[in-house]
């Protein structure tokens, strides 16, 4: 299995904190951002990781992490996104790395109190198609939104104006190799970006798609600088606890 950690955007929305770096540098309580889906990825058992960066921040990815070995890795794996074109665009630039292999996908701004490591070996197991993680939000329609029906998913809205749910889709998704050739169908959306929800409808339309519900606190850090704070906070009290319980 391999990890792909999406950290390219131009990270408008946290203007004018990104003005002169990249998003998932930014602090979160006393790491970079990027740290921590690296981090939940190599805790699932995930040791093959690439990054996909871009912009003018890019070089300092590589200064920061270097070849992983702050993580327990033997080496990391880089690739740039020459413009930013969405989260599907970005994943395609994984195909050579990820090759025949399944691959979890973790957008470098998510980050999660738990473990992903059943998930990943339930996907493990998963013969082919795809999983997803899904989280009951105050604010569905800031995210994607599954419409449920019985114990299967019908469709994925992006950001509706009126949610078919409580939960969003997070940012950590689980693909066969197949998916690139998925990404390869797709026409960028209004906000002209190809769509990881248009990946993950068609996986749904094709019957190959499975979720499971995340235990533990999402934090989506890159939505707002509100979303940011928030998470700086989670991750300090998570840290607290920690302490207290040692
Ligand atoms: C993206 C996805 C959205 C998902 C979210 C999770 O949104 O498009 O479906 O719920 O990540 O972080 P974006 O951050 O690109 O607006």
């Amino acid at each position: 299995m391999k990890g792909v950690v999406l950290a390219g955007g131009t990270g408008s929305r946290l203007y004018p904190l990104t003005k002169i770096t990249n998003k998932h540098l930014l602090p979160v309580f006393d790491r970079p951002m990027i740290y921590y889906p690296i981090e939940s990825l190599v805790e699932a058992g995930i040791e093959d990781i690439m990054i996909v960066t871009g912009g003018e921040s890019a070089g300092d990815f590589l200064r920061l992490l270097g070849n992983g070995n702050q993580f327990g890795l033997k080496d990391l794996n880089y690739t740039y996104q020459e413009k930013a074109g969405g989260i599907a665009e970005a994943l395609g630039l994984a195909e050579h790395f990820v090759g025949e292999d399944k691959v979890v996908v973790f957008l470098g701004d998510n980050i999660i109190e738990g473990s992903i490591r059943k998930a990943v070996e339930n996907f493990q197991r998963q013969k082919s198609g795809a999983k997803i993680l899904l989280k009951e939000v105050d604010t569905p329609e800031s995210y994607g939104v599954p419409e449920i029906a019985g114990d299967k998913i019908v469709r994925i809205e992006e950001k509706p104006l009126h949610p078919k749910s409580p939960f969003a889709v997070i940012g950590i998704y689980m693909y066969d190799s197949r998916v690139f050739d998925i990404i390869r169908t797709l026409t960028p959306s209004s906000r002209g970006e190809l769509e990881i929800t248009d990946v993950n409808n068609a996986y749904i339309e094709a019957q190959e798609m499975s979720y499971e519900i995340l235990e533990g606190w999402w934090a989506d850090a890159g939505e707002s600088i509100e979303a940011l704070l928030r998470a700086n906070n989670l991750v300090a009290q998570k840290k607290a606890l920690g302490r207290q319980a040692r």
